[in-house]
């Protein structure tokens, strides 16, 4: 795993978004996967500031999201494809049939999430962004004993609803399910961005460094079992 220690978030926000640059100018018709959550919001504010700037065309990228969370209205503010127009989609030049982010209310969920998983394949993910939950989740592949492969309904822990309830006015609000990403849809992506930013992730950030297992219940760990990952860090950060 290609490690890069960094001085503070905005320096992992401005180097994740010149290799984000560098692989579309590189090949302006790839297919991206992106996530949400706070990690990721310097990365877009910088996409978007280098798409004005024409130093990048989204015109012909492609994209598909790691996850949803299940139930969700379309203009939920909470809804990810909201979090996505906002922060990405809105702002830069990519048309909107380019794009999804997996629906919140389908009306068969299995059979959503097989076509979803279908869609995936054929697209060949070249470029995943990750996250990463303070309990080690990746998108929503929570701690368990096993991890599903492929895109599947998944229930939230209570500690990622806990800490995900800061977007809700109370806990209540949260969402249990979403539809996630499995573990080998994401592992199957061709090259990995994993960016671990901020205080709360510290002790998730060296449980990785240090133990070098494929570990379920440590879902990021499986990370080192890929041939392409970049995990952009604070330096600070490393205990
Ligand atoms: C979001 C996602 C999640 C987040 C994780 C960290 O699409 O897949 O796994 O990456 O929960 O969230 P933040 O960045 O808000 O700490």
């Amino acid at each position: 795993m290609k490690q890069l220690f960094l001085k503070d978030y905005d320096e992992v926000s401005k180097v994740a978004s010149e290799l984000f640059i560098e692989e579309i100018n590189r090949d302006p018709s790839l297919t991206i996967c992106f996530a949400t959550g706070s990690t990721p919001e310097g990365l877009y504010k910088y996409l978007v500031e280098a798409n004005h700037a024409g130093e990048v065309s989204f015109k012909e990228v492609k994209s598909f999201n790691l996850d949803n969370y299940l139930g969700m209205e379309d203009d939920d503010e909470n809804n990810y494809e909201t979090y996505m127009k906002e922060n990405l989609f809105d702002h830069i030049d990519m048309p909107r049939e380019n794009w999804v982010v997996p629906n919140s209310q389908p009306e068969d969920i299995e059979q959503y999430c097989r076509d979803y998983e279908e869609r995936l394949i054929k697209a060949d993910i070249d470029l995943l962004l990750l996250g990463v939950g303070e309990n080690g989740h990746i998108a929503f592949n929570e701690p368990a004993d096993k991890l599903y492969a492929h895109t599947h309904v998944a229930h939230l822990t209570d500690n990622t609803i806990t800490v995900n309830s800061r977007f809700f006015e109370n806990e209540s609000e949260v969402p249990t399910k979403a539809i996630t990403m499995g573990m080998g849809s994401i592992l199957r992506a061709k090259k990995i961005v994993l960016l671990i930013t901020g205080e709360k992730k510290r002790a998730t950030l060296n449980k990785l460094l240090k133990e070098p297992f494929l570990n379920p219940q440590f879902p990021v760990s499986f990370v080192w079992g890929h041939r392409d990952v970049t995990l952009i860090t604070e330096k600070n950060l490393v205990d």
